[in-house]
């Protein structure tokens, strides 16, 4: 584990990070000692520094640092985590000193492999995200409503829960974004008003878009979702998981577009990583 560049796994309690959620986070997944998508990640990064108006140490800086951390593993999980740093009075910001930058690895989710192929169930949860326009779309450290959410549920045969926005819109899932699936078009939830921009929805709307596929971000009602044709979420690690099962909705992941998960997994993951599974 790096922190601000030293091999160390100690900050001070004062990090605005552990006082207030006062920064941001990037997941990713590390594969033969390469970072997937990430340039993208460090973009999204960025928008979320300028966002909070977090002085965003160098980006050069961070890619260096990642890469040490990630050159010896084989298949892993890569976090980076940007917080203001110690200080300011309170809440103010003013006079808070160097940001601080965690960089660190761990081991790769056991996620069944079956998952991507013979798709997960999905469940609705109780849990609602509140809205402010000015976080959403980026991956504040603030994910308590994503706690609340992940903590209904115990069942192992449950693999994600779909979360609604507080005037009842689907927005995601606790860990990843949704999409809907009928014929040629690909509908996923508007990210306006809160919601992570996720990197890998980001690789599926280019993916579908490159297959033909209609693709919108709209305003999706839980009777949208469940009279879809098919259903998937995404994120970084995962890639791409078709539904099996919402509720009681059950989906022909049979018909899902291998064309779509292989092509998501090749962008995702890199070509040579994608062939090999
Ligand atoms: C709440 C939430 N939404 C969406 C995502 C998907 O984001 P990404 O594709 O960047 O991994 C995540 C990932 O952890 C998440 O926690």
């Amino acid at each position: 584990m790096l922190i601000n560049g030293q091999a160390q796994d100690l900050l001070s309690v004062s990090d605005r990070g552990l006082q207030y959620g006062d920064g941001l986070f990037e997941t990713l997944a590390v594969i033969d000692g390469v970072p997937a998508l990430l340039d993208r990640h460090l973009q999204r990064l960025q928008a979320g520094c300028q966002r909070l108006k977090i002085d965003c140490p160098d980006i050069g800086l961070i890619k260096q640092e990642i890469a040490l951390e990630a050159k010896a593993v084989v298949r892993g999980v890569l976090k980076v985590i940007i917080t203001r740093g110690s200080g300011g009075r309170g809440y103010n910001p003013a006079d808070a000193a160097q940001p601080s930058r965690i960089i660190y690895t761990a081991p790769w989710p056991e996620y069944p492999d079956n998952y991507r192929t013979e798709g997960v169930n999905l469940r609705l949860c109780r849990t609602r995200l509140g809205w402010n326009s000015q976080l959403a779309g980026i991956k504040h450290l603030n994910r308590l409503e994503q706690v609340l959410a992940r903590a209904e549920w115990r069942e192992t045969t449950i693999s994600e829960g779909v979360i609604l926005d507080t005037s009842g819109q689907v927005i995601e899932g606790t860990m990843s974004n949704i999409f809907a699936i009928n014929g040629s078009e690909i509908a996923t939830p508007k990210l306006d008003q809160c919601g992570v921009a996720g990197i890998m929805r980001g690789v599926v709307i280019e993916v579908a878009q490159s297959l033909g596929y209609q693709v919108s971000e709209q305003r999706i009602s839980v009777a949208q979702l469940k009279q879809a044709e098919q259903l998937c979420c995404t994120n970084s690690i995962i890639g791409i998981w078709p539904i099996r099962r919402f509720e009681d909705v059950h989906y022909a992941v049979g018909r899902f577009d291998q064309q779509l998960l292989e092509g998501v997994m090749a962008l995702g993951f890199s070509h040579e990583q994608a062939a090999s599974r």
